[in-house]
C-alpha cells in the first residue's frame, strides 16, 4: 500500500527576491528549501507518520543512538529541470536499492523502493520552485535522502526507533570555470574498507573514517584521495566519494570491481552507456602498478572519475608520498572519451537528449 503523507507547508518560505538570489549561487549544500519530509519506524507500527512539514532543526535528545553509534544510512542524488520546465530525477528506484542494502548492513528496517521514490517525489512537488532553471548549465536540486537510528537509548543493539528523512539544498554547476581535472593523494595510511565491513554501504561511517586522508591529501595540495584495498595495498578502490574508471589505448574502459567499493549509479550507469557507445567494459581489479605502468607507456590513455556530483570528472596526476605518475592527458583538459561520455550522460539527465535508456523518472 501506497505511503499516506500530510502535508503541512510553512506560512514563512523563501520570498522570490531571496530565493533567485540563492538559485543564481546556490553552491553546494549551503541552502536547504522550505520543507523537508520525514517518516517514523518501530517495531509495534512499522513506517508510520509520513509527514511534510516546513524545514526546522531537529530537538534530539543527548542520547539518541545514532549520536553514539552512527548506526545511519544515507543518499545522494538529483532533481533536474529540463527545458519545457518539467521536473525529473535520474533512476531514483537504484539510490532507493541501494539505500535497502546499505540498510541490511547497518541492522535497519527495510524501506520498501517505492516509499523512498514517493518520499522523494512528494518533497520535490513541494518545494518545486527550488528546482533550479539549468540555463544549459548544469545546476540541479540535490536530494538528500537519510535513516538514522533515533532511539533514545545507549545499549548497543539495533535501534527500535528509526527515522527515514529527505532534505534538499539547490546545487550549482560542479565545475566554475571550465572542467579541469583533479589531482589525486594516494593514502598508504588509510583504507576505506576490508572484507566485511560496510565499503559496499552508504553510511556515515565511512566518510568520517575517510576525512583524515582527504586532510592529507589537500595538505600536499591534491583534490581528492584514493584508497587501495586494505587486505594488499595494490588494488585501486574508489576515491573519498567517487568511482574510477581508466580508458585503454585500444577503447577498453576498466572500473575496479565491487565488493569493498560504494557502487555508484553514475558508474553503473557508464557500464551501459559506454558498452552501446562500443566500449569493451570490465569491472575487475587494477592494480597500482597497471596504473603507473599504463600511464608511463601510453597504454592507459585517460583516466575519470564518476559520481552523482560531478557526474564524470577528468583524472590527472597521482601523487604520494615520496613519489607521482603524471597526468595521462594533459593538465587542463579531459580526454576525448571521458568528455563525450559525460556529455551523453549529462544530456540525459537534463533532457537535452532521448533518453533511450528509461533513466529519467518524471516527477512534475
Ligand atoms: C564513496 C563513494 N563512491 C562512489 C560514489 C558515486 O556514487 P553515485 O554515482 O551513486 O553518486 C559516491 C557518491 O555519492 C561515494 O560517496
Amino acid at each position: 500500500m501506497a505511503m499516506e503523507i500530510s502535508v503541512t507547508t510553512t506560512s514563512t518560505p523563501v520570498d522570490e527576491a531571496r530565493l533567485a538570489g540563492i538559485l543564481a549561487e546556490p553552491g553546494f549544500g549551503n541552502f536547504f528549501t522550505d520543507h523537508m519530509f520525514s517518516v517514523e519506524w518501530t517495531p509495534e507500527h512499522g513506517w508510520h507518520d509520513a509527514r511534510i512539514e516546513p524545514y526546522a532543526p531537529l530537538s534530539i535528545d543527548p542520547a539518541t543512538a545514532v549520536l553514539h553509534y552512527a548506526q545511519e544510512t544515507f543518499e545522494g542524488m538529483k532533481a533536474y529541470r529540463h527545458p519545457d520546465g518539467s521536473v525529473w530525477s535520474f533512476r531514483p528506484e537504484e539510490n532507493a536499492a541501494r539505500m535497502l542494502r546499505s540498510s541490511h548492513r547497518l541492522a535497519f528496517p527495510e524501506l520498501p523502493v517505492e516509499d523512498f521514490v514517493e518520499a522523494v517525489d512528494a518533497l520535490v512537488r513541494v518545494d518545486e520552485r527550488w528546482v533550479p532553471d539549468a540555463s544549459g548549465g548544469e545546476k540541479s536540486l540535490y536530494l538528500r535522502p537519510f535513516m538514522f537510528a533515533s532511539e533514545v537509548f545507549l545499549g548497543v543493539r539495533p535501534s527500535q526507533h528509526v527515522t527515514f528523512m529527505v532534505i534538499a539544498s539547490p546545487a550549482g554547476a560542479y565545475f566554475r570555470g571550465g572542467i579541469k581535472p583533479v589531482t589525486l593523494w594516494l593514502t598508504e595510511d588509510y583504507t576505506r574498507a576490508g572484507r566485511g565491513g560496510m565499503g559496499a554501504a552508504k553510511t556515515g561511517g565511512n566518510y568520517a573514517s575517510s576525512l583524515v586522508a582527504q586532510q592529507e591529501a589537500i595538505a600536499h595540495g591534491c583534490d581528492q584521495v584514493v584508497f587501495l584495498d586494505a587486505a594488499e595495498g595494490r588494488y585501486v578502490e574508489e576515491l573519498g566519494g567517487m568511482n574510477m574508471y581508466f580508458v585503454y589505448r585500444d577503447g577498453r574502459i576498466v572500473t575496479p570491481e565491487t565488493g569493498t567499493i560504494l557502487e555508484g549509479i553514475t558508474r553503473a550507469s557508464i557500464i551501459e552507456l559506454a558498452g552501446k557507445m562500443g566500449h569493451q567494459v570490465e569491472e575487475r581489479k587494477i592494480s597500482i602498478d597497471e596504473w603507473r605502468e599504463g600511464v608511463e607507456s601510453g597504454e592507459i590513455a585517460e583516466i575519470f572519475a564518476c559520481g552523482t556530483a560531478a557526474v564524470v570528472t577528468p583524472v590527472g596526476a597521482l601523487r604520494w608520498e615520496g613519489g607521482q605518475v603524471a597526468s595521462a592527458t594533459s593538465d587542463t583538459d579531459g580526454g576525448d572519451i571521458t568528455m563525450a561520455i559525460r556529455k551523453a550522460l549529462v544530456d540525459v539527465q537534463f533532457g537535452r537528449t532521448e533518453d533511450t535508456f528509461g533513466w529519467m523518472h518524471r516527477i512534475s
